[in-house]
């Protein structure tokens, strides 16, 4: 290290110190000021780059939607037929954009919406629970009993922001959430910026899943190894069913076994149901299992999965109060609160869902995309997972043979099979998916590097086009 003179002048040292900030150009920082004599410690780090972000946002290794979207731009096939990310290819019905378009008009729909037991209070903006309110009436009849939508509802910016706050209002440094694996990748950054640790749990692949097609149920979980990664750290478990990127809509034998775990170990189940509205299976919700078990579980939505509306991040978690408040205290110091009159615009899509067939026929239209889109696996003879709910298809291809002397850039070649063949497949046919092992640990990577997963809400028009172009597989198939 220089000597200080040499680099700052005492006077510039004093008044730094003064102001507990960076010696300007030095590179010295002042930690402490014991007195007036500034003690300065040197960081090489800001020396050389004051801007070097936080390990929170800093990922290590370029992330699967950048590899993705750089392939797409570098594909001699243009446009590329996107079945990668999970957004949809169509708006949403038109009294849900009734409904928004109204929103917007009134005054109070486009001031802060409180999502706290605000409404008693005087001086605030007047509240408009509507949402809260179509939500408790939404999921009373699944629930069994009347939801107050005053302290067992809160609304998010998305099922993400609500999932992030849940993790904020119940995580201390160091406590454990429990994660299956493949997980959604949020959860992840969601649990560490807390301070939370993630202990993994894997979800395995049916054994025959290279050579015939199954169903995602046939993914499974061993209880005993789950039951093995509960310590007394402990504090959550995260659950997403119907589940992406698999499409396995968790048994209720399944649900139970995990529900009566937590039970057991006192543990939160965060129970991710945004796709609960596509579901080709019978469908168990989790908090519906026993009072116990409810007494435990916040279960989130997202008006975006339900309604087609994924931009507009309207999401929510319902759950008892002794959860719900923390949740929302979380949550309104991380957004204060969520869009107005989208929220106004998701509760008339949830009050006239049922008259307009709403839900039934987004079912039956989904259904009939996976099924549409499936044909060409069929055709080519490559095995798929046959999704039991959502909108997420996960296709084998180890039957694809990629060319031995393909140039693939040296940030995809050292990831796993899949990513090979997600860059293949768009530099080669024009056609994106995802590949899923950027949803496994390393450890266990192996488990899905033979996999691509497509997202199917889209356009039929746009699903041809890709099936059309996925033929072009059938000359490397062997
Ligand atoms: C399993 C799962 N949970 C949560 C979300 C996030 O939902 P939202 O868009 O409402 O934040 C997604 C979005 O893809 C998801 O797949």
């Amino acid at each position: 290290m220089q000597p200080l003179r040499r680099i700052a002048t005492s006077r510039t040292i004093r008044r730094a110190a003064a102001d507990h900030t960076l010696v300007p150009h030095t590179g010295l920082h002042i930690i402490d000021t014991p007195s007036r004599r500034a003690r300065l410690f040197f960081t090489s780090t800001m020396r050389q780059d004051p801007f070097k972000p936080a390990a929170r946002v800093a990922g290590q290794r370029q992330d699967v939607w950048t590899i993705v979207n750089e392939a797409a731009t570098a594909s001699p096939v243009q446009p590329i037929v996107n079945m990668g990310q999970g957004f949809f290819g169509y708006n949403p019905p038109e009294f849900v954009l009734d409904a928004a378009r109204d929103a917007l008009s009134k005054v109070e729909c486009n001031q802060y919406s409180p999502t706290k037991g605000m409404s008693k209070a005087p001086l605030m903006v007047p509240s408009r629970p509507r949402l809260k309110k179509a939500i408790a009436k939404a999921y009373s009849p699944f629930f069994g009993r009347t939801l107050d939508p005053d302290k067992e509802v809160t609304i998010t910016t998305g099922a993400n922001e609500g999932m992030l706050s849940a993790f904020m209002a119940f995580l201390e440094q160091g406590d454990e959430v429990i994660v299956f694996e493949p997980f959604f990748d949020q959860y992840i950054s969601n649990i560490e910026m807390p301070g939370g640790k993630v202990v993994y749990v894997p979800l395995h692949p049916p054994k025959d899943g290279a050579t015939k097609t199954t169903s995602a149920g046939e993914w499974t979980l061993d209880m005993k190894v789950l039951e093995a990664a509960i310590t007394d750290k402990t504090r959550m478990i995260v659950l997403n069913s119907p589940h992406n990127p698999i499409g396995k809509v968790f048994t209720r034998q399944e649900m139970q076994a995990i529900g009566d775990l937590c039970v057991k170990h006192n543990i939160i189940i965060l129970s991710d149901e945004v796709y609960d509205r596509l579901y080709y299976v019978p469908f168990t919700r989790m908090a519906t299992l026993s009072p116990e078990i409810a007494n435990l579980t916040l279960t989130v939505g997202s008006g975006g999965k339900n309604f087609y509306c994924t931009g507009w991040r309207v999401g929510w978690l319902v759950g008892p109060e002794h959860m719900i408040k923390y949740v929302s205290a979380a949550h309104t110091r991380i957004c204060y609160s969520s869009v107005s009159p989208l929220q106004e615009a998701t509760a008339v899509a949830f009050e006239q869902a049922e008259s307009h067939n709403f839900w039934d026929e987004s079912k039956a239209e989904m259904k009939g995309k996976i099924d549409r889109f499936t044909q060409v696996f069929d055709e080519l003879g490559l095995p798929y997972s046959e999704p039991e709910g959502g909108y997420f298809v996960l296709v084998n291809l180890a039957k694809v043979k990629l060319p031995e002397d393909y140039d693939f850039p040296a940030h995809v070649a050292n990831r796993p099979r899949d990513f090979k063949l997600s860059w293949f497949c768009i530099m080669e046919l024009g056609v994106a998916a995802i590949p899923p092992t950027e949803f496994f640990t390393d450890a266990n990577a192996h488990l899905a590097e033979d996999w691509l997963r497509f997202a199917v809400c889209k356009n039929d028009d746009v699903l041809e086009k890709a099936k059309e172009r996925l033929r072009g597989l059938k000359k490397y198939i062997q």
